[in-house]
């Protein structure tokens, strides 16, 4: 099922535009600043691209009413010019909120004034030019029991942070995509539960929320089954779009013997996530979280795996690379002249 067509002249980005399905990285801001080599790769095979940490608040929310919009200046400059779409990452997320915010002494209304105030300013300044945010992300607890995870906002806010969160963001820039993003709720159970139940109560009280991001961070061998078609279906069916928007698929590295095996089960993953956004509806963009191994955040978060991308260190295409565009083609579907 895996094959290197052999068609070495077209980049994923040419596929993707065929297909109708942008594909995307994200990228550290820093690292693009710095190297050409990485710059080039990202024009070359990406038309869609979002920051791995740089448009997080501790980045941009220096101080109440003070913001440092240089990293993020830097990457809608780049997309604007090599004309690729631009993600939002992430408005509200637990584990990206400001010192200063958190063991400040702010009081409820304060807190609801500034985050209002933030989102505004941030959405508002890249206004046309970031296609979609991740307006939440994270908000439901892993456990299912109780759906909302224990968070600052949560406990300073209350739940109606999350609906307030969309329509300022929308108020902002009513022509972005607003999304609900998550992690391990790709499957049907309690978490996917949850993030359904969310997103149909939102839909209900009039919140303007657009789609949800999967999040897709796998592991080698992980094979996509109905449960996961269904899990988006359904999602679908409430008049909502979808994207990929994190995907890596790590590797064991403890015995480093079998590396090549495992880089072909991890092709196979990559391979059924595209065919995921290939052939179901609505899907807006597959985006991986990196590109090269070299920069990676499975190493440092995941000790004992790593190699989770489809470009190795060298930046040489893995065959998750070829899997994932030999899976954009879709001969049966559409004569794209590029995949023949
Ligand atoms: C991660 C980054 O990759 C790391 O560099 C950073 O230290 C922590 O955040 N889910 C998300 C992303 O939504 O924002 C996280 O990114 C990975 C998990």
């Amino acid at each position: 099922m895996i094959r290197n067509d052999g068609h070495d002249g077209a980049h994923l980005r040419d596929i993707s535009r065929a297909a109708g399905i942008p594909i995307g990285c994200a990228v550290d801001v820093d690292v693009l600043r710095q190297s050409e080599r990485y710059r080039e790769v990202v024009r070359r095979e990406f038309n869609m691209c979002v920051a791995e940490n740089h448009f997080k608040a501790p980045w941009v929310w220096t101080g109440p009413e003070t913001y440092d919009f240089s990293s993020t200046d830097y990457l809608a400059d780049f997309a604007i010019k090599n004309d690729i779409l631009l993600r939002g990452h992430a408005l509200i997320w637990h584990s990206a909120i400001p010192s200063w915010l958190e063991n400040g002494s702010f009081s409820k209304e304060e807190v609801r004034e500034l985050l209002k105030r933030y989102i505004q300013a941030l959405v508002g300044r890249y206004r046309g030019v970031v296609s979609t945010w991740d307006v939440v992300n994270e908000a439901i607890d892993d456990e299912g029991s109780c759906p909302w995870r224990d968070t600052f906002w949560l406990n300073t806010l209350g739940r109606g942070y999350i609906a307030d969160a969309f329509r300022w963001a929308h108020e902002a820039d009513p022509t972005a995509k607003l999304y609900y993003n998550d992690y391990e709720a790709e499957d049907l159970g309690p978490k996917s539960n949850s993030v359904y139940s969310l997103v149909r109560e939102l839909l209900d009280d009039t919140v303007p929320i657009h789609g949800v991001g999967y999040q897709y961070h796998l592991i080698a061998g992980w094979r996509a089954g109905q449960h996961n078609r269904d899990c988006i279906q359904r999602i679908v069916d409430l008049g909502l779009e979808w994207q990929v928007t994190e995907c890596d698929i790590r590797i064991q590295l403890e015995d480093a013997d079998d590396v090549s095996e495992k880089r072909d089960a991890q092709a196979e993953g990559y391979w059924d996530v595209a065919r995921l956004c290939r052939t179901l509806p609505r899907c807006e963009g597959l985006v991986m979280w990196g590109f090269t191994d070299a920069y990676s955040w499975i190493p440092g978060f995941r000790k004992g795996w790593g190699e989770a991308l489809i470009f190795d260190e060298a930046y040489a295409p893995k065959p998750a690379y070829f899997a994932l565009r030999s899976a954009l083609c879709d001969h049966s579907v559409r004569s794209v002249a590029i995949c023949i």
